[in-house]
């Protein structure tokens, strides 16, 4: 049996496949933004399917048994949206009417088709890979799930938002309530940064000890009465009382957000969101009578909150999805479909690295033309480089599914060098001085650096450095003295494994720094061309890709100016549109439609480049 699953509607669009080969579960999965170079993005995810199809060498859909989408927002549930692109999320880089409407006409076999709710794809993606055969399964995001998981089966017990009410295992008429993500994340946009950077929040929360302790919004009485938790009048108290944070005259304060009144917003919220959780997960293991907590949603990306679960003593087992997130989304639809339509099989995850192969042995032209020598390379060498002070980008193998690198996209350096935070952080990735960065740790390791007596494979699960190693590995030790790290066994990753292994027998510490291979507003490089472009772009002494180690010729350096992405991207995701609808009968349906101001859908669809100027 063979399953796709394919987030088509709102941000972090992606598809996936669940493939029973009689003997084991395959599974591959990619966010459409790691292939068309747009971070979050909202276009139909033609190239994502095709991906995921050409890395199990299935030819088209027809070989597929089902297909399943979330039903995000309800947007494909809804009339068709007016929206202009702008109203909606001034980055959505599509027309929400155009995926709709592509959507109808699409030639997928429409019997195939079948949808599954956001917060159930969510608790899918989380219970299905867990190493569980019953859990308390929690996702907590816009919205909030708990189920309740048994064998193969998903029991909802509470959910609310994207139009989903459930109370203690009925059907409800409790309207969507602004819980506690939604709260975080407008906090976020506060601080001035983007709705997906709820990580930038976290981080400066930890300055919190550096300042007085002040809040700055009232909470509601006795909040925690029930998991949800209303704070749409907060929110509409912080949208009247509190400023949002400006960059440039943030920039001439002395210190911008690092500051006592940004701070404390973040350290209040931060706090706010711990004791959320913490109530919440005791409350869905008392409904669901499992201490084996299986977790997703985009707070799940919450390291520190995610530690606190585990120092409370709630659980005796967590796992947190890798790809928590929305990018997750595809490949829950993908496995709640697979047990839906009666799979059996089970896969735990061992490593995230869920994306395919590309060839990387004829890029000798490319190298050519961008000034760059090579030589065969070993991870004895590599490690060596990276302990003399370089910083090295390493490219091998799958890419992973979820928002870190965890080895095979990623940049790493020498945490034992405190100038590297600065470093990485203005010439390399080119983003806020604040953020830390994270250690990968061999995982027999990890305890004798970091409180971690449990291993944390995914960097989604925050440790404190132990205070006598705090002064060796400064580059991965944050203010407060907490770090994120990955912890690397043989069986996940061998290559990356042996890397850190030669870097602790070169210098006697068994952890790098391993930060995310992509520059500030870039995704994540997937293909060696993107590799390639983005270490031509930025300030990285080395890249190791495959065994092979390359370097700028003599005299040459990297250059900004080289464009983040190309244009072939778009034109390779119209063919595909060709492929899958008709698209005269494309024209005829969007000529007469308009957004709510008049303007026409199908001019701003082609203005946007998502289908040809075609007369
Ligand atoms: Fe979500």
């Amino acid at each position: 049996m063979i399953v796709m699953g394919i987030k088509a509607f709102g941000h972090d669009t992606g598809a996936a496949i669940v493939a029973d080969n009689g003997s084991d579960l395959e599974i591959v999965a990619i966010a459409e933004a790691r292939l068309n170079r747009i971070k979050h993005s909202w276009r139909y995810p033609f190239l994502s399917i095709d991906y995921c199809l050409s890395a199990l060498g299935l030819k088209n859909l027809r070989e597929v048994d089902a297909i399943y989408f979330d039903l995000h927002d309800s947007q494909n549930r809804r009339n068709l949206s007016k929206s202009l692109p702008s109203e909606y999320d001034k980055d959505c880089d599509t027309v929400p009417a155009f995926n709709q409407v592509i959507h109808s006409l699409l030639d997928f076999g429409k019997t195939k088709v079948q949808y599954c709710s956001h917060l159930a794809a969510h608790a899918a993606s989380a219970y299905y890979l867990s190493p569980f055969s019953e859990a308390t399964v929690l996702v907590v995001d816009g919205g909030l799930g708990v189920f309740s998981g048994r064998g193969n089966c998903l029991e909802i017990i509470d959910m609310n938002g994207y139009n989903e009410s459930w109370v203690n295992g009925a059907p409800s008429e409790l309207a969507n309530v602004s819980g506690t993500g939604p709260l975080y994340n407008f906090v976020t946009t506060k601080l001035g940064f983007s709705c997906f950077d709820a990580g930038k929040t976290m981080a400066l929360a930890s300055f919190s000890h550096e300042f007085d302790k002040k809040d700055i919004y009232p909470l509601p009485d006795n909040r925690h009465q029930d998991v949800l938790i209303n704070y749409r009048p907060t929110i509409e108290w912080i949208r009247k009382n509190v400023p949002t944070f400006d960059e440039i005259v943030g920039a001439e304060q002395e210190d911008g957000l690092v500051s006592k009144f940004w701070v404390n917003l973040a350290r209040q919220s931060q706090q706010v969101l711990e004791e959320d959780v913490l109530f919440i997960a005791e409350s869905a293991i008392r409904k669901c009578k499992s201490k084996n907590l299986a977790y997703a949603g985009g707070v799940a990306l919450s390291c520190i909150t995610n530690r606190k679960i585990i120092d409370a003593g709630l659980v005796d087992n967590i796992f947190v999805q890798p790809a928590s997130s929305d990018e997750g989304i595809a490949l829950g639809c993908a496995l709640f479909g697979y047990y839906l339509e009666g799979g059996k099989k089970r896969k735990v995850l061992d490593g995230c690295y869920l994306g395919k192969n590309h060839d990387t042995r004829n890029l000798s032209e490319t190298l050519k033309n961008g000034n760059l020598n090579s030589k065969k390379s070993s991870n004895q060498e590599v490690a060596k480089l990276i302990s003399q002070g370089n910083i090295v980008a390493r490219y091998a193998g799958k890419s992973e599914y979820g928002p870190r690198a965890l080895g095979n996209r990623s940049i790493l350096a020498d945490p034992r060098r405190p100038e590297m935070t600065s470093i990485l952080n203005s010439s390399v990735k080119h983003r806020e001085g604040f953020r830390p960065f994270a250690p990968s740790v061999i995982e027999t390791e990890a305890n004798t650096y970091f409180e971690m007596p449990f291993p944390g494979p995914y960097m989604n699960i925050a440790a404190p450095v132990r205070p006598e190693f705090r002064k060796l590995i400064p580059a991965v030790t944050h203010v407060d003295g907490s770090c994120r790290p990955q912890t690397v066994t043989q069986s996940q990753n061998k290559d990356y494994y042996d890397l850190i292994d030669a870097f602790g027998e070169e210098t006697g510490v068994y952890c790098i720094i391993n930060t995310s291979f992509n520059d500030n507003g870039e995704p994540i490089v997937e293909t060696p061309e993107d590799a390639l472009r983005s270490f031509r772009r930025t300030n990285i002494d080395y890249l190791f890709i495959d065994d092979q180690l390359v370097w700028r010729a003599e005299g040459v350096s990297f250059d900004r100016s080289i464009p983040l992405s190309d244009s072939i991207k778009d034109e390779r995701s119209r063919d595909l549109l060709c492929q899958y609808c008709d698209v005269k009968l494309i024209y005829e349906v969007l000529t007469p439609l308009a957004f709510n101001n008049g303007d026409s859908i199908l001019l701003m669809s082609q203005e946007m480049g998502l289908l040809e100027n075609i007369k």
